[in-house]
């Protein structure tokens, strides 16, 4: 109950700060003296700085760890980049946490593994005098996380709907559509984020009539998938395939909240010798552009990590300086704590018709929209 309120909370309070200050990326006007998180003195300009991302659940990840590594060594830190296992997730953050406290890291950066199971562990970095900032992923239930740095996740459900329905209409224009939903890994706060930013959007056209889920399964968690895992996805899509739809019933449309998901939804449908639904992503994963322009996954959103850990390096960078980082929200992230001040990108969707631009400054993405 705690949880989904939180989430709730939490996505509405996003979306009503958004409405109010316009544009998320839009710094003037912002307030970055009153983030709370107590005085900044600044440390040596070759101090340590700790990184622990997740396990590798999707490509974003991985290009974070890259970029971190040699982004930190470019502005003369120390850098510890670590990524948690890919089973023991939990229990591997928070020794990786650990050890960065114990080598005197000044700022520790961290991608949750699971949201909710780090409270020990930034506690113990705060009585060591390091900074704490969540990356990407809010941690929850704990005074000791003093920035969160992200895309609008609430932003990338809605424009994941939205896609779903325009989607939809483009291939059939009048409803009912037939659709399944999904959503991401329960112990990552953003996956109720998503999903609640999505519904949304959807929620209207369901209690209208004009989308219509056909499973019934309309709940998040009926809808998860631990782990983010792809075998997750395309198993309880096969099982969906062979129950709800086995008597010839259309599926319209899948609500995939990221891109790995969405392959694993696809060759599911595959498999079946289905007709490819419309199906939502999200991360710009490479294979999922190729199917985005090979007309089959029909949407993804674009992130640009290499604007997300640019501005995390920025905010470590003031630190040090002994300056307050610049954030653009003191008011929406409420963790169950406190409302962790937070800077937020926003974030791009994407379709076939709409790559070419989304990628324009992005020479790996753009090669595969010629
Ligand atoms: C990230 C997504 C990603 C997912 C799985 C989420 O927290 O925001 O970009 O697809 O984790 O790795």
């Amino acid at each position: 109950m705690r949880r989904s309120f939180l989430i709730k909370s939490v996505a509405v309070g996003a979306a009503v700060a958004l409405a109010l200050t316009g544009c998320s990326n839009d710094r003037e006007g912002t307030s970055s003296g009153d983030s709370g998180s107590g005085d900044a003195k600044g440390f040596a300009k070759d101090g340590l700085i700790g990184v622990a991302l997740p396990s590798k659940t999707s490509e974003n990840w991985v290009l974070a760890g890259d970029l971190f590594t040699n982004g930190l060594k470019e502005a003369g830190f120390k850098s510890d980049v670590q990524y948690a296992g890919a089973s023991t997730t939990v229990a591997d953050q928070q020794a990786q946490i650990t050890a960065m406290v114990t080598k005197g890291a000044k700022v520790i950066v961290i991608g949750a593994t699971d949201a909710a199971q780090l409270s020990t562990q930034v506690a113990a970095a705060h009585q060591a005098g390091a900074k704490v900032i969540a990356y990407d992923r809010l941690i929850t239930n704990t005074p000791d996380v003093d920035y969160y740095i992200a895309f609008d996740n609430f932003k990338v459900g809605q424009m994941q709907g939205q896609a779903l329905l325009d989607g939809m209409k483009a291939k059939k224009p009048t409803g009912p559509w037939t659709v399944e939903l999904f959503s991401g890994s329960p112990d990552d706060n953003n996956a109720g984020v998503f999903f609640n930013g999505a519904m949304d959007v959807l929620k209207p056209a369901i209690d209208k009539g004009d989308v219509v889920v056909g499973s019934g399964q309309k709940d998040v968690k009926q809808t998860a998938i631990q782990g983010w895992k792809a075998e997750g996805a395309q198993s309880r899509m096969d099982s969906l395939l062979n129950s709800t739809y086995n008597g010839g019933k259309t599926l319209d449309g899948v609500l995939s909240p990221n891109d790995t998901l969405a392959r694993a939804i696809i060759t599911s449908v595959k498999g079946a010798g289905k007709p490819i639904p419309v199906v939502t992503g999200q991360d710009s994963e490479v294979e999922s552009v190729k199917s985005i322009m090979a007309g089959e996954q029909y949407s993804t959103i674009n992130k640009d990590t290499r604007k997300l850990v640019a501005e995390t390096i920025t905010m470590v960078k003031s630190l040090q300086a002994g300056t307050e980082p610049q954030v653009n929200d003191t008011k929406s992230y409420n963790n169950g704590s406190k409302v962790v001040p937070a800077y937020l990108l926003p974030p791009v969707i994407v379709t076939k018709a709409t790559a070419a631009e989304a990628y324009a400054n992005d020479p790996k993405l753009s090669a595969l929209t010629k």
